[in-house]
C-alpha cells in the first residue's frame, strides 16, 4: 500500500488515476470526509470496496464525478430543483438522488433505480477524477469500516484500513469533517435523507416551498447513516444538556469511572470543580471544550471522537448541541454515536427523522 504525501502531487495523481483504471481502491480526501474509491466499471473494484469497508451489497455507493456535466451522463430526467442545486452548491458538499442512467452499473446503486451523485470540492479529489476522464467516475463510500466513524485524515484512513487498500492519497484533514448533504426527490418536492455540509438555510433559499420542511426529514431504509448505531465511537457516548450533563459526571465519578465531559456552551468544569473540591487534582473526569459554532465543531467532530475513543474512558458525556438548524448535522451524527438519545434531549427520534 502506498501512502501518497500530504497536498499529492500530480505524479501521485496519476499513479491513483492509474491504479483506478486497472480495478484497484484508492483512498482519497474530499472536502467533507475521505473515500474508498472504486471506478464503477470495475467490478471487481467495487466488490472489494463493500468487503474492505464490511458493508452490505445493497447499500449503494456515491458516484463522484469530475465537474456537473456528469449529471446528465450517469442520471436522467433530473427534475429542475436537482439543477439547480447542482448549479448553486456542486463542487461542494451535496449528494443527489437521480434515476439511474443504463451507463451506472448495478452493483454501485445496490440494485436500485436511482443514483447518488456528487461532485466534490477538494483540489486533489477534482485533480484524480479530472485525470481519470470523461465518461468514468468513482464509487465512494466513506473509507471507514461500516458502523464506525468517518475519516477526516489520510492518517485515520491507515489506522482504519491499512493494508487493505492500494494507495492513500493525503490532501491534509477535511475542511468541512462532516457527510455531504444528501437531497432526493418526491415529485415536486425536495427531501432532505441525510443532513450535511450545506446549511438548511442555504437549500431553503434554492428550493424554496419545495423543500419538506427541516421536522420532515426523512430517510429511506437504503440510507446506511439510518441505521441507529452509525458513526459510532468504541466508547458509550451520552448526550445531555448542559445541567444534566455535570449531574450525571459527578454520578459516574462517585463510583470511580473514567469520564471524559465534552460541551460546547461556556460551562466549565474546572469553575464548578473548584467550589467543590478545592486544589484537588481529578484524573478521572477530563473536560473538553468544543466551539459554540457549528462550522468549527463540525470540522473537528470525527477527529475528536476516534481521539476520545483513544483516551480509554468508561463513558463520554457529551453536552446537546444547540436545537438550531445550523446544527442539524452535528445533532444528527451525536444521535447516532449515543445510546441514550431517545431518551433524553430534543433531538428527534428515528421515526420522526
Ligand atoms: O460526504 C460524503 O458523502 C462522503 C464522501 C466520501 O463523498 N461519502 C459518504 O458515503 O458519506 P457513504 O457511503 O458513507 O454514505 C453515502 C450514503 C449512504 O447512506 C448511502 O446509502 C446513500 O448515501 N446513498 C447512496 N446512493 C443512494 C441511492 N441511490 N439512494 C439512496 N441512498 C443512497
Ligand atoms: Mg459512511
Amino acid at each position: 500500500m502506498i501512502v501518497a504525501e500530504a497536498c499529492s502531487g500530480q505524479d501521485q495523481i496519476i499513479a491513483a488515476a492509474t491504479l483506478l483504471r486497472k480495478g484497484g481502491v484508492v483512498a482519497f480526501p474530499t472536502e467533507t470526509v475521505y473515500g474508498l474509491g472504486a471506478e464503477i466499471s470495475q467490478p471487481s473494484a467495487v466488490r472489494r470496496v463493500f468487503d474492505i469497508k464490511k458493508r452490505p451489497a445493497d447499500l449503494p455507493l456515491i458516484v463522484h464525478m469530475a465537474d456537473v456535466s456528469g449529471l446528465e451522463h450517469w442520471a436522467r430526467e433530473a427534475p429542475d430543483q436537482a439543477w439547480r442545486l447542482a448549479e448553486r452548491f456542486w463542487p461542494g458538499p451535496l449528494t443527489l438522488i437521480l434515476r439511474r442512467s443504463g451507463r451506472v452499473p448495478e452493483n454501485v446503486t445496490g440494485g436500485q433505480d436511482t443514483v447518488g451523485l456528487r461532485v466534490p470540492d477538494h483540489p486533489v479529489a477534482r485533480a484524480l477524477l479530472t485525470e481519470l476522464g470523461p465518461e468514468r467516475a468513482v464509487a465512494a463510500p466513506s473509507a471507514n469500516r461500516f458502523g464506525r466513524i468517518s475519516p477526516t485524515t489520510a492518517a485515520h484512513v491507515k489506522e482504519e484500513l491499512g493494508e487493505a487498500v492500494d494507495m492513500i492519497l493525503d490532501g491534509g484533514p477535511c475542511r468541512v469533517g462532516l457527510e455531504s448533504t444528501i437531497v432526493g426527490f418526491n415529485g415536486k418536492t425536495s427531501v432532505i435523507l441525510r443532513p450535511g455540509g450545506i446549511p438548511m438555510e442555504e437549500l431553503a433559499e434554492i428550493l424554496g416551498e419545495n423543500l419538506a420542511g427541516a421536522s420532515s426529514i426523512m430517510r429511506p431504509v437504503r440510507v446506511s447513516g439510518s441505521l441507529a448505531s452509525h458513526y459510532a465511537p468504541a466508547t458509550p457516548l451520552e448526550l445531555f444538556c448542559a445541567e444534566l450533563l455535570w449531574q450525571r459526571a459527578r454520578e459516574l465519578e462517585a463510583v470511580g469511572a473514567r469520564v471524559g465531559v465534552v460541551t460546547w456552551s461556556s460551562q466549565d468544569l474546572s469553575q464548578r470543580r473548584g467550589r467543590e473540591n478545592k486544589n484537588q487534582e481529578n484524573k478521572n473526569l477530563i473536560h473538553f471544550s468544543m466551539p459554540a459554532e457549528p462550522v468549527s465543531y463540525g470540522r473537528l467532530l470525527y477527529a475528536s471522537l476516534r481521539q476520545w475513543d483513544h483516551e480509554g474512558f468508561d463513558h463520554l458525556l457529551v453536552e446537546l448541541p444547540p436545537d438550531d438548524s445550523a446544527w442539524a448535522a452535528i445533532a444528527d451524527r451525536l444521535r447516532r454515536a449515543s445510546s441514550n438519545a431517545q431518551v433524553y434531549g430534543n433531538i428527534e427520534n428515528e421515526t420522526t427523522t
